[in-house]
Order: C-alpha cells, then structure tokens, then sequence
C-alpha cells in the first residue's frame, strides 16, 4: 500500500498521484472532449485508490468541476480530496484576473455549489492579479479554513517573490506550478523555498502534455494546446523526442513505462511529494498510479536528470 503524504502544514493527505482533470470537461482547453469519458476517467482514479481531484473553475469553465463533483456524489466524499482554483472572472466579455478577498471568497461559495460539496479540501489562487496585496489574499483564505470551508491553502503560478509575500504568516500549504524535465526552472527558482517552508510543490504538465510519455513521433501532429507550444516546434520537437528515446531505455530495465518513469523522477525532487497527470483515458489513470509504487536507483536518478540538463 502507498503511503499517503500530508499537503504542507494541512491535515490533508493524499495518495501521491492525484488526477489532473483539465480533460474532463475542459472543452475551451481541448476540443470534442467526450464527458462520458471524463466521468469515467474520475470514477477510475477513485476506485483505484487515487485521492486527489485537481480541477479549476477555468476548465470548462465550470464545467470541469461540475463533472468532478457528479462523479464524487457517487462515492464516500471522505475517500475523495478535492482540489479547486480560482482567479478568472469576464469583465465585459474579457477574462480578468482578481484575487481581492471579497473575490476569493464568492469564488469559493460559488465553487463549492458546483461541486455538490460543503468544504473543498484544497483551494488555490490560481493565478496573480495586478493589484492585490498576496498576504490579504491568502489571509482570506485563511478565514474561510478557519470557518470550514476549505481545509488547504495553495497559491499557483505565483512567482517566487508573489510566494514569499502571500506566505508571509505561513499559511500556505502548496504551490501548483509548471514544472517537468523539459523546464527544470523550479528547481532553481522554488524547491529551495518549498523545501525550507513544508510547502508540497505540485507540478502541473509533468509529462508536457504528453510529450514525456514516451508515445509521439515526428510524423505526430497536434491540434490542440500542443500546436503552439514551443517544445513542440521544429527541431526542439526532434531534439525532445530523442532525449525521451533514452528515458524509454532506462524504463524499459525496470519494465515500466516512460512516463511512470518521469513520474517517479519529480517524486525524488525536493517537497515534490504529490502529482497531476492529466488523462484523457481512463486505461491512462490507472497506468499513471504505477508511478507511486518504483523506486529508482540513484544512478538513474542522475541519469535522467544528465540527459535533460
Ligand atoms: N495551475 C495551472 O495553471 C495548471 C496549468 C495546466 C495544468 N494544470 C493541471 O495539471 C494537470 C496536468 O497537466 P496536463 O494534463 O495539461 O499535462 P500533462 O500531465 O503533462 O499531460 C497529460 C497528457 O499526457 C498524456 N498521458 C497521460 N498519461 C499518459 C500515459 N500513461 N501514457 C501516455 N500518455 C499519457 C495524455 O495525452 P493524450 O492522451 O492527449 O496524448 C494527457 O492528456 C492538469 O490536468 C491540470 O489539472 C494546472
């Protein structure tokens, strides 16, 4: 049995791979996604022993997490830790960014009746704004913990500065950011600071949306989110391909897959304790728990961090 971990200074535990759910109902982030699918992909992380469900107001939005709190409903809400964000709102029809504490909160109240639930375990400012002071926005939170309705407080996208300013009181419990073996800036920028302050660091595209798993070739053609992103342009694609060619080599000794290989490479980083795969499929939840259960031997630690550096 894996042995769950605790998320920061909380008394939140979960399973060290959660789900990530932007592809279930996520339709304005990929095309003709199948709900059905989406379901199933949550009902198999749970029955599998996933606990964490991240999802976000802006997958859909709303939609995402509309489909994530049907699907709890169908299981003990205790067996279940759910993780939402919130920061986006439409002002005159364009998508701004508020973390004002009267924003916070109504997004909170808002989140919970789409989820069917009467607390959310974990809640993150899910991106900066401008103007607010991050202590306030964070202290916001803190009262809505206080009272209840949330049991965690995660902060994401934050640059390393905005993090110290809103951990000022020490209340911040995770920090949800961008990070995988193709950009490796965490390292340098966040894990010294999480590390220090029992903050659990959660990286977000851990298999660059796929790339790190070890199933695409040059002839692969994206037309989604991939299309645009720059490690997927060109030579960098080849170059990429080919360094994930040697991970499948170092996968293919423990008999595992890539990307259970990559997986289990970010939980042997400093307060990287907790991951998000995404999955479309549910045959691809199930494959991505493995990741919890290898241990690799040191010389393969180093190896793969040698051929990304
Ligand atoms: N805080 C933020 O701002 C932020 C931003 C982005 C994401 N996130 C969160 O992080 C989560 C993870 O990010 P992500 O889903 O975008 O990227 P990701 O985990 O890097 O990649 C997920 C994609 O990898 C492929 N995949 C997953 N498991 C696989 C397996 N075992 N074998 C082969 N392919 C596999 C699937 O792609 P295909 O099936 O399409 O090939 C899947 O859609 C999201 O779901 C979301 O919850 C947060």
């Amino acid at each position: 049995m894996v042995e769950h971990v605790t998320l920061g200074k909380s008394d939140v535990k979960v399973h060290p791979v959660g789900l990530g759910t932007n592809a279930v109902g996520g339709h304005n982030i990929y095309k003709d996604l199948d709900e059905e699918k989406g379901r199933d992909v949550v009902r198999m992380a749970i029955k599998n022993g996933i606990t964490l469900l991240d999802t976000a107001y802006i997958y859909g939005p709303e939609r995402s997490e509309e489909l994530v709190g049907e699907v709890v409903k169908e299981f003990n809400r205790e067996d279940v830790v759910i993780a939402t964000k919130a920061a986006h709102k439409t002002v005159d029809g364009e998508t701004v960014k508020d973390n004002s504490p009267e924003f916070l909160k109504q997004s909170v109240e808002a989140a919970l009746k789409r989820l069917q639930t009467d607390y959310i375990d974990l809640f993150y400012i899910h991106f900066p704004d401008e103007k607010t002071n991050k202590r306030e926005a964070v202290a916001a939170l803190k009262e809505l913990k206080d009272k209840g309705k949330i049991r965690a407080i995660g902060v994401s996208n934050f640059s390393i500065e905005q993090l110290k300013e809103a951990n000022q009181d020490g209340y911040v419990d995770v920090l949800q950011a961008e990070y995988n073996l193709l950009n490796r800036d965490a390292e340098k920028t966040y894990l010294p600071y999480t590390k220090e302050n029992n903050i659990t660091f959660i990286p977000y595209f851990p298999l660059e949306s796929g790339l790190l798993a070890g199933k695409y070739d040059e002839d692969t053609v994206f037309d989604d989110l991939r299309a645009d992103k720059p490690n997927f342009q060109g030579q960098k694609f080849k170059d990429n391909l080919e360094k994930v060619s040697r991970i499948k080599k170092i996968a293919d000794k423990y008999e595992e897959e890539t990307a259970h290989i990559v997986l289990a490479w970010y939980l042997t980083q400093p307060s990287v304790d907790v991951l998000i795969p995404g999955a479309k499929r549910p045959e691809q939840v199930l494959s991505n728990i493995r990741a919890a259960e290898i241990k690799l031997e040191t010389s393969d630690i180093e190896k793969i961090s040698d051929i990304f550096s």
